[in-house]
């Protein structure tokens, strides 16, 4: 579900980067809707906004530099707030890591004391129907992949668009997109991946997130979730 336009896209960055205060640590999502928000923090440092952000990936963390948003890891600073970008979003849960960065993402966004959801109208459903990423160790991907089927799900394992092979994630991982078809209860589907060997994390944040922007052409509604 990548079909949102770009304003729509830009209007939820931007809505979601107007809660960024001075002083705090703001977690920086990754894909193309994040990419907005730290667009438009960057701007705000430059105007004299005092943030550190705590990037989610290599690409985000690369646009962060080049707007000059100084930036820490979390062993240094707690995050007041996070700003992620999701595959799908319905009810309070999203599917995330279409662009292979959840694993980070979760951890950040995990640990933010208010995580906003960045979206626009294609991402919403009622029910998480999207294929779920699992981030698998590269020894276990076969054993994830059987241990997948055993609960009714398709594995596939990513491959690069440019390179002969597989994407590897920024942690030097696998990526297996699991398809479950309509996710009635992603709580119980969350349980069992996490607790599957060689599963290093997959993309189903249950529960995590505190309020959706979703933009539009014309504006952005948000909501708590
Ligand atoms: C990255 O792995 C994902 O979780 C992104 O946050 C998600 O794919 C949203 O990306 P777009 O904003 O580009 O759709």
């Amino acid at each position: 579900k990548q079909g949102g336009s770009d304003a729509a896209k830009r209007a939820a960055g931007e809505s979601a980067a107007e809660a960024v205060e001075d002083g705090m640590v703001v977690g920086l999502g990754t894909g193309s809707t994040a990419a907005h928000a730290i667009r438009a923090i960057g701007r705000a440092v430059d105007a004299g906004l005092d943030v550190v952000g705590v990037p989610t990936s290599f690409q985000s963390r690369e646009l962060a530099r080049d707007c000059g948003i100084p930036l820490a890891d979390l062993d240094d600073a707690s995050v007041d707030l996070a700003i992620d970008g999701a595959d799908e979003v319905a009810g309070g849960d999203l599917v995330k890591g279409g662009g292979a960065a959840h694993a980070r993402e979760k951890v950040v966004d995990a640990s933010a004391d208010r995580f906003i959801v960045v979206a626009d109208p294609t991402k919403e459903a009622d029910v998480l129907a999207h294929p779920v990423p699992v981030e698998v160790l590269p020894m276990a991907r076969s054993t994830v992949a059987e241990a997948v089927e055993a609960l009714d799900g398709d594995p596939d394992l990513r491959r690069a668009a440019r390179k002969d092979g597989p994407v590897v994630t920024d942690n030097g991982n696998l990526v297996l997109d699991c398809d479950f078809g309509a996710i009635e209860d992603p709580a119980a589907l969350a349980g069992r991946l996490s607790e599957t060997p060689g599963v290093v994390a997959h993309g189903l944040f249950v529960g995590l997130a505190d309020e959706v922007h979703v933009g539009t052409d014309d504006g952005v509604s948000v909501r708590d979730l």
